[in-house]
């Protein structure tokens, strides 16, 4: 995994607090928050495979801004604060909890393989998964009893993840369906917002393409990682019809890579 570690950057002279496969957390500019800058680097398999895809990280960057600053609008507590240039927003600080929590609608990838499920068949309902985040271990896929034991979230946070999840599929499912896309699974993260003594679990890291699985309702066409994982090609204009559609590029508009990047 050598593009994670530090790099000379130039324009950037600010503290690194983290850098993960897709993303860098700079110490931001009041304490509390942090800048979120998201690469161009496209990983799967835990970084086996590993590509960088020009103007992939302005396009994530923009999808996620699009999609948190909505849930913050619906009331569905997130750590966006706003976004700041074309590969950076600010977010507050969480404590994060160390699950990737999918949820999934639709029978796909490793679901569809444990269980012998065919790719697209319609879950009976939504279904909520855990994996613990820990790349030596390949994150695996752990129990409520798993997390509750090894202290990683107590019942209540559970409850407060779970009841969170429900609200984001809802609305995502909601939204994409309203652009003629169908919400498969996604990947979502959580963390603890202190406020004073007062502590809230919130929607934290990202929600793009490389955490959702979207399919065109029309073509099924896949418009997500699966293009990267599954060496389809076609990353950045999946992404793109992605942006369009929610509105966020206009009808012929291409995405800029020039501004702001991490250098080697
Ligand atoms: P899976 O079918 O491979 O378990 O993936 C379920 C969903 O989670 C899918 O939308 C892709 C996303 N995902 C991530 O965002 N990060 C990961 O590390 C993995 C394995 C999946």
């Amino acid at each position: 995994m050598d593009f994670l570690k530090p790099r000379y950057t130039p324009m950037n002279r600010r503290r690194r607090i983290y850098e993960g496969k897709a993303k860098v957390l700079y110490e931001g500019p009041e304490p509390g928050t942090l800048i979120q800058h998201f690469k161009d680097d496209a990983t799967a398999f835990n970084a086996k495979k590993h590509e960088v895809i020009d103007g992939k990280g302005v396009l994530t960057n923009r999808i996620s801004e699009y999609l948190f600053q909505h849930l913050n609008d619906i009331g569905v507590p997130t750590h966006f604060i706003r976004r700041l240039n074309m590969r950076e927003q600010l977010i507050r600080e969480v404590e994060m909890i160390p699950l990737e929590i999918m949820v999934r609608n639709v029978a796909a990838g490793s679901l569809a393989k444990r269980l012998g499920l065919e790719e697209g068949t319609q879950l009976p309902r939504s279904i909520i998964e855990f994996y613990y985040k820990n790349d030596a271990l390949d994150d695996p896929m752990v129990s409520e009893e798993h997390v509750t034991a090894f202290g990683w979230a107590t019942p209540q946070e559970i409850d407060d993840i779970m009841a969170l999840a429900i609200r984001v599929n809802d609305f995502l499912s909601g939204l994409f369906l309203g652009v003629g896309i169908r919400l498969v699974d996604f990947k979502m993260e959580a963390g603890r917002l202190w406020e004073g003594d007062m502590m809230r679990i919130v929607v934290a890291d990202e929600l793009s393409p490389d955490s959702c699985r979207l399919w065109d309702i029309k073509s099924q066409d896949k418009l997500d990682k699966d293009r990267f994982r599954r060496d389809l090609g076609g990353l950045i204009e999946a992404y793109s019809e992605v942006a369009r559609r929610l509105g966020i590029l206009g009808e012929n508009e291409r995405v800029q890579t020039s501004g702001p990047r991490l250098v080697q």
